[in-house]
C-alpha cells in the first residue's frame, strides 16, 4: 500500500490550537505545571505536524525526516512530569478530572503513548519508508486515544 493512501485511511491533523489564547489568566500556581506542560505538547506538534505533512502528500525525504523524528524524540517525554496532582488542573487546562480519577488508565496511554514513539524514531533512524508510515499512524492513533479520554476539546 502506498503511504500516502495508509495515511489518508486514518490520519486527520490532531485538531488544535497552536496559538497563544489572550485573555488567560496568569498562571500562578508553583512550577506553572499547565503552562510548562501546554508548552511540551506544542513543543511535540513543532515536529510531528510537519512530519504528519510530509508523509501525506508523498514527500517522504528520509534525511529530513530523521532529523525531525531526532525533533521529536527530545520532546515526546516531556509533557508527563508536569502531570502533578488533581490541583494541577486549572484554567486554561483541557485536561479531565479522569487523568487522576482513573490514574491506571492513564498511565496505560501514556505508556503505549511512549512505546509507540520510541517504534516510531526507531524507524525513521532506519529510513524505511513503509515502517516510518506505519508507525506514525501508530503514534498519531496514541495522541488521539488519549485526547479522546482524556482531554477536553
Ligand atoms: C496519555 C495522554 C496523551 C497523549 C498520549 C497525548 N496527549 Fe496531547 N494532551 C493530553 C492532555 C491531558 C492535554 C491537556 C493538557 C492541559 O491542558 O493541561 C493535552 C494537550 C495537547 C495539546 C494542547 C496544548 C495546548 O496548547 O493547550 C496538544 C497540541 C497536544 N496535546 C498534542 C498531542 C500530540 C500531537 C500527541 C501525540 C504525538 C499527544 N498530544 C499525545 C494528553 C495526551
Amino acid at each position: 500500500m502506498q503511504v500516502s493512501s495508509l495515511l489518508r485511511l486514518g490520519l486527520g491533523a490532531v485538531a488544535v490550537c497552536l496559538v497563544a489564547a489572550c485573555g488567560e489568566p496568569a498562571d500562578n500556581f508553583p512550577g506553572q505545571p499547565v503552562t510548562h506542560r501546554r508548552q511540551a505538547f506544542r513543543d511535540i506538534m513543532k515536529s510531528f505536524e510537519p512530519m504528519g505533512v510530509m508523509l501525506r502528500q508523498d514527500g517522504y525525504q528520509a534525511e529530513r525526516f530523521a532529523e525531525l523524528a531526532e525533533k521529536y524524540n527530545t520532546a515526546f517525554e516531556t509533557p508527563w512530569a508536569y502531570f502533578g496532582g488533581p490541583d494541577t488542573r486549572y484554567p486554561p487546562s483541557t485536561a479531565r478530572a479522569e487523568i487522576w480519577t482513573d490514574a491506571a488508565q492513564f498511565e496505560q496511554r501514556k505508556q503505549a503513548f511512549l512505546a509507540a514513539s520510541r517504534t516510531f524514531v526507531e524507524a525513521a533512524r532506519a529510513r524505511d519508508d513503509t515502517r516510518v508510515a506505519q508507525a506514525y499512524l501508530a503514534v498519531h492513533e496514541q495522541c488521539e486515544q488519549c485526547h479522546k479520554t482524556f482531554k477536553d476539546k
